[in-house]
């Protein structure tokens, strides 16, 4: 089939949810995708933060294959060793207690929005069940995570909404004005990837953390985009000195499959009881096996790197003409111009480069092992588009 017999199939066949752009993705290798007629581009989306080690990764492939070839499927009535492996792993690197395992990033917040119920039903009997989250926030497309994701555009349509979720501007104020003596969790992303990479203030962080802690409030990081490696740290909640009492994340963790993991700290590993929560697929036996794979190379030297990467990113982004701002941390980067960011994302594809957008923002979430010379690349083609 060729490009346009591809894409009018599409737009036949699938439900039109998704404003595509023009390219049909064939193969890859590392940072390099190559489109349907041969045309080669430099990665800068990695699916939307998934492909954390590019594409066709030798290592994670090698993973994969390996638990294809012994049984692709246990349900989760049986013992598995690539899901306990995977857990160890995540608690090992980040001292949570226990891992549930979903396959997206939706169902780890699901996990996470039940778990903080729950505990405080356990604890403290009906009622105490408010969920404080910022606004600008993304928290996926379930019911309960749009209720739970602060932005208006994703409240229409849908209704009736989840009760017991309110929105607050990311400050002390903000949180005080919502917070109830209904109130048992707060939900935020330390690092705010789909509204355009906005980096919450460390203050403010300590702070909610402090304030949640007094009044026995779980502290929720949703970590689906920032986790993983993508900011320099294995999860960003770390760069700012926080524990929160809950996190999740996805994305990268699967490095192509379907994953979600919501991982429970001290105060919560002992919530979740016989038949509280399941699913048939979450924990997939090939995904964790890949999952364990890149979570096993995430070690200091690959942060380090990718703290390197970052910071040589966004000291050249800002030097180019007609830039506004930049923000973000290692490899994950809002980029604030005086052109539409979709018309950016165009015309960079052109020239092959692949971007995304954050609301107003052009953003880029390349591979952790993108080389200098493929940075250097981006950066040429970002310079032509965004100065012009
Ligand atoms: C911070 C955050 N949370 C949750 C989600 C939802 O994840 P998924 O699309 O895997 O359900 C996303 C997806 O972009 C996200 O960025």
């Amino acid at each position: 089939m060729n490009k346009s017999e591809i894409i009018k199939d599409d737009k036949n066949f699938i439900a039109n949810t998704y404003a595509r752009f023009d390219i049909v993705v064939k193969e890859g290798h590392g940072s390099k995708i190559i489109d349907s007629e041969g045309k080669e581009y430099i990665d800068c989306a990695t699916g939307i933060g998934v492909n954390i080690f590019g594409i066709n990764d030798e290592e994670w492939k090698k993973a994969v294959i390996e638990q294809i070839n012994k049984v692709q499927h246990v349900c989760n009535l049986y013992y598995a060793q690539p899901q306990t492996e995977l857990a160890k792993l995540l608690c090992e690197k980040t001292g949570a207690k226990k891992v549930f395992f979903g396959n997206s990033g939706a169902e780890a917040n699901e996990c996470a929005i039940k778990t903080a119920r729950k505990y405080s039903n356990d604890k403290y009997g009906d009622g105490r069940y408010e969920i404080i989250t910022l606004k600008d926030s993304f928290h996926g497309r379930t019911i309960a995570t749009l209720t739970a994701t602060g932005q208006d555009a994703f409240h229409r349509h849908f209704a009736p909404f989840l009760e017991g979720f309110r929105y607050a501007e990311p400050s002390m104020e903000g949180i005080l004005s919502c917070y109830t003596d209904k109130t048992c969790a707060v939900m935020v992303e330390v690092i705010q990837g789909e509204s355009g990479v906005n980096v919450l203030e460390s203050k403010f962080l300590k702070n909610l953390e402090t304030f949640c802690k007094e009044r026995d409030i779980l502290l929720i990081c949703d970590e689906v985009q920032c986790g993983n490696g993508r900011t320099g740290h294995l999860y960003a909640y770390e760069a700012f000195g926080i524990h929160p009492d809950i996190v999740t994340t996805a994305k990268g963790l699967g490095g192509g499959l379907p994953i979600g993991a919501c991982m429970l700290f001290e105060k919560c590993e002992r919530t979740l009881g016989f038949g509280d929560h399941g699913t048939t697929f979450g924990g997939n036996p090939v995904a964790c096996a890949g999952g364990a794979s890149i979570i096993r190379r995430i070690d200091k030297n690959l942060l380090l790197e990718v703290q390197g990467k970052g910071a040589y990113f966004m000291e050249n982004i800002s030097k180019i003409s007609k830039v506004k701002g930049v923000s973000g941390m290692g490899l994950m980067i809002g980029i604030d111009t005086d052109k539409p960011a979709r018309e950016v994302a165009e015309q960079c594809l052109k020239k092959g480069l692949i971007v995304l957008t954050a609301h107003k923002k052009v953003r880029l979430l390349p591979p952790l092992n993108i080389t200098k010379n493929e940075i250097d690349e981006a950066l040429a083609i970002l310079n032509e588009v965004i100065s012009q």
